[in-house]
């Protein structure tokens, strides 16, 4: 796959060479990164193919790099079963360079025609924001900036938990332990949320006692939804459109902090009126059957059947996720609909794609659970219910507040200091939660999140803002036609930028920001190493400055380029 990266070219020469050599397919050659990179660019382990044609690996190895013919600029040596392969430095900055340059570096068009509809976020109204969301929500946006950069058309959807059972307990607990004047008042002082959230903690713990009272509560529970969902303008309706205007202006606070955008906010309540056409047609496919009272759907695999509709007539969120996918079909004809959700969803998501197989509609596998890892707490699992989480925005205004501290500390005569600082906090927390291979479970650590050195967002921006100042200094533009011969002194920088748009491709089509969130942090190491080595502003002659500025302007870019497809900002100075 091209992939806009200008190592493609060395590497087509390499698999085309290696092909010939050896009379097999292109496709069939696969070149590694050595791991010692002064071992070469590329490698080719021999270990397989010798295996094959019951040969020795080294003597296979050696027996190729008799045979290559045509590698302009590529160096070939023999390392036991390995032959490694090294691009010729002038020739490696020339392409970097120029490559790098172009403002659309890293983009592809992979994805050109085709749609992806992405679920992200997705928070339920009446809670606070807890760092569990967070996840969702950076990887949706991480995901969706990697896509479009590769051509895709993404259409970023916000389905929030605006429906469902629970809001018949959160009107049970407004009326039981608060009233709406005292919501009221909670909103004048920006506390609302806050206010939902202990009311319905304190639902729960009466809940728990179990007895009578808990009896009492499910049942006027049950009313209060069978009210909401009855569709006519009364007392349930008014006050749940009120506690979803007070959650969606909290959602929106933080939104803009951390610059995640959507296509469409459509929560789960948009698509009441889909709701009895959806299950009808599903009754009609003939697939359906009804087990104690309530409508279920057999799918494979598991011995619980799917739960479509209660005896007494309410849908779950299985239904209102049918309806939803078929919205999102008939409206954007997506190639992939995918869902960035948590792994504790799995069996939800896997219901969802077996009952549309059952319906026979050939796009099933289509859909696509993107799950991340659970957020968990030192302590244990996270739970609202509970009271036990960790809130983002405490979280994001403490890293800000840290970074306020660091930057008066050391660079006192900052301009713009709080916008630095709120970027940089910002950066900090995401890229915290990017790093981590999304379906592993993180545990939440403060410690970690308030650390800004080593493999962090703070150090990637740090390293973008340096080679800008040294950029600044320098009072001259960099031009990629600097002379290559003189640039191709860093290589492993150079490498480094250059496989830039394959690491957003294979990022990309995978989902997975992580990839993209360490080959960045690699990048800035090697940037940093560069400055280090190599002075730039007083480097002797003009030529050699004009060349090393080339280079740390390319890294500069393909930083602030990485990190913006991170959903994070590079600030020019901190
Ligand atoms: N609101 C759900 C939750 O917080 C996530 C919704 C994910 N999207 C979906 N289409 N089911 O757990």
């Amino acid at each position: 796959m091209p992939t806009g990266s200008p190592l493609d070219h060395f590497r087509h020469r390499l698999t085309a060479a290696l092909a010939q050599a050896l009379g097999i397919v292109p496709e069939s050659i696969k070149l590694e990164r050595p791991r010692d990179p002064s071992h070469g660019d590329f490698a080719f382990p021999c270990f397989q193919l010798a295996k094959e044609r019951k040969q020795a690996p080294p003597a296979l190895a050696s027996e190729i790099a008799g045979k290559l013919a045509g590698l302009e600029h590529i160096s070939a040596k023999t390392a036991g079963p390995f032959l490694n392969f090294t691009i010729d430095r002038t020739e490696l900055a020339r392409r970097v360079l120029t490559a790098a340059f172009d403002p659309a570096y890293g983009g592809g068009n992979e994805g050109a025609g085709k749609t992806i509809v992405l679920d992200y976020s997705s928070p339920n109204i009446a809670k606070r924001f807890h760092i569990g969301h967070l996840r969702s929500t950076v990887i949706g946006m991480a995901i969706r900036k990697m896509c479009e950069a590769r051509g895709f058309r993404v259409v970023g959807i916000n389905h929030i938990g605006d429906w469902g059972s629970q809001f018949g307990k959160l009107l049970t607990a407004l009326r039981r332990y608060s009233s709406e004047a005292a919501l009221d008042a909670a909103a004048a002082t920006g506390t609302a949320i806050e206010h939902l959230h202990e009311i319905y903690v304190h639902y729960h713990e009466d809940e728990e006692k179990g007895g009578d009272l808990a009896k009492e509560l499910a049942a006027e529970s049950r009313k209060w939804f069978l009210d909401l969902e009855s569709g006519a303008e009364n007392e349930a309706r008014r006050l749940w459109k009120k506690m979803t205007t007070l959650s969606l202006a909290e959602f929106e606070r933080i939104y803009r902090r951390l610059n995640v955008t959507f296509t469409e906010i459509r929560g789960e309540s948009a698509y009441e009126p889909d709701l009895a056409p959806t299950v009808r047609r599903i009754k009609e496919a003939g697939v359906t059957r009804i087990s104690e009272g309530a409508l279920v759907i057999d799918v494979e695999g598991s011995e619980k059947p799917a739960l479509l509709q209660t005896g007494d007539g309410t849908t779950l969120y299985l239904t209102r996720d049918l309806a939803s996918v078929f919205y999102r079909k008939e409206t954007y004809k997506f190639w992939k609909a995918v869902y960035v959700v948590g792994s504790d969803q799995r069996d939800h998501f896997r219901e969802l794609k077996l009952v549309v197989k059952r319906l026979g509609l050939p796009w099933w596998d289509d859909i696509e659970h993107a799950y991340f890892g659970m957020m968990r707490l030192p302590e244990g699992k996270m739970s609202s219910r509970k009271g036990r989480v960790v809130i983002l925005e405490d979280v994001l205004d403490s890293a800000v507040e840290q970074v306020r501290t660091l930057v008066r500390e050391k660079n006192p005569n900052l301009q713009h200091a709080d916008e630095v600082a709120e970027q940089v906090g910002i950066g900090a927390v995401v890229f915290n939660d990017l790093k981590n291979d999304r379906r592993r479970d993180v545990v939440f650590s403060w410690q970690e999140v308030l650390n800004f050195d080593g493999e962090t967002g703070p150090y990637c921006q740090y390293t973008h803002a340096r080679l800008a100042s040294i950029v600044r200094k320098s009072g001259q533009t960099p031009s990629a036609e600097a002379d290559p011969a003189l640039a191709g002194e860093g290589a492993q920088l150079l490498l480094a930028i250059g496989r830039f748009p394959e690491t957003v491709a294979l990022a990309a089509e995978r989902f997975e920001p992580h990839l993209l969130a360490s080959a960045t942090v690699e990048l800035a190491q090697l940037a940093n190493a560069y400055y280090r080595d190599h002075r730039v502003l007083d480097a002797g002659s003009q030529q050699l400055v004009a060349a090393r500025l080339a280079l740390v302007e390319a890294a500069r870019r393909t930083l602030a380029r990485a990190l913006a497809l991170l959903g994070i900002a590079a600030p020019a100075e901190m």
